[in-house]
């Protein structure tokens, strides 16, 4: 097992706060790092649902918006590629590109057993709690006939309760997750519902 602890808590140069990548220049990078169809699609519904945080429940304005979605569409843009070095190579080469401190803090941030980053910002925070419950909201919307049409809370929560189904999704990192944000469980599975649905 390989360690991806990043070793490190201040990522970026507070120089460069503001400066975020163009949506062509973000995009551009997830195609060419990402030919995966599938995580390309975690990551673009992740980045949906960051955004609408942003600017409904935290008032962002749009380049505060537009720094919540790149979050969401490069957090995982080293897995494919990089997996023993995820999240290092994306978080290298942001800084290469002098981007936002806070955008790479909360890319570093998204799994903290596993790079040893602690959630600080909000950001960081709705990061760590949207990403799996995301991936395991849309794990649930694909086996049943009709995907996301008419799926509701209680299927998610039943599903959350059935330790085999999706095992590879931590249930006490999501409740870890959930519980250090103003949001219940239930509140965070029909927002995200609610996003991701039409992102393809
Ligand atoms: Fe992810």
């Amino acid at each position: 097992m390989s360690n991806r602890n990043l070793g490190r808590s201040v990522f970026g140069d507070p120089a460069n706060t503001g400066k975020l990548l163009s949506m062509e220049d973000a995009q551009a990078l997830l195609n060419e790092w990402v030919p995966n169809e599938r995580l390309r699609l975690h990551m673009k519904q992740v980045a949906a649902n960051m955004k609408a945080w942003a600017l409904e429940k935290e008032g962002a304005d749009e380049l505060i918006a537009r720094k919540w979605e790149q979050a969401g569409l490069l957090h995982d843009a080293d897995w494919e590629k990089y997996p023993d070095a995820h999240c290092r190579v994306i978080i290298e080469e942001l800084e290469k590109r002098n981007i936002d401190p806070d955008l790479i803090h909360c890319i570093a941030s998204h799994g903290p057993s596993v790079f040893g980053v602690t959630p600080v910002s909000k950001m960081d925070k709705m990061i760590y709690a949207i990403d799996e419950l995301s991936g395991f909201i849309h794990a649930v919307a694909l086996i049943r006939p009709t995907r996301y049409e008419g799926l509701e809370v209680k299927s998610v929560l039943k599903r959350l309760k059935t330790p085999g189904f999706a095992a590879q999704v931590s249930r006490e990192e999501i409740q870890e997750a959930v519980s250090a944000i103003d949001c219940s469980l239930e509140e965070l599975i029909q927002f995200i519902i609610d996003h991701q649905k039409q992102v393809s």
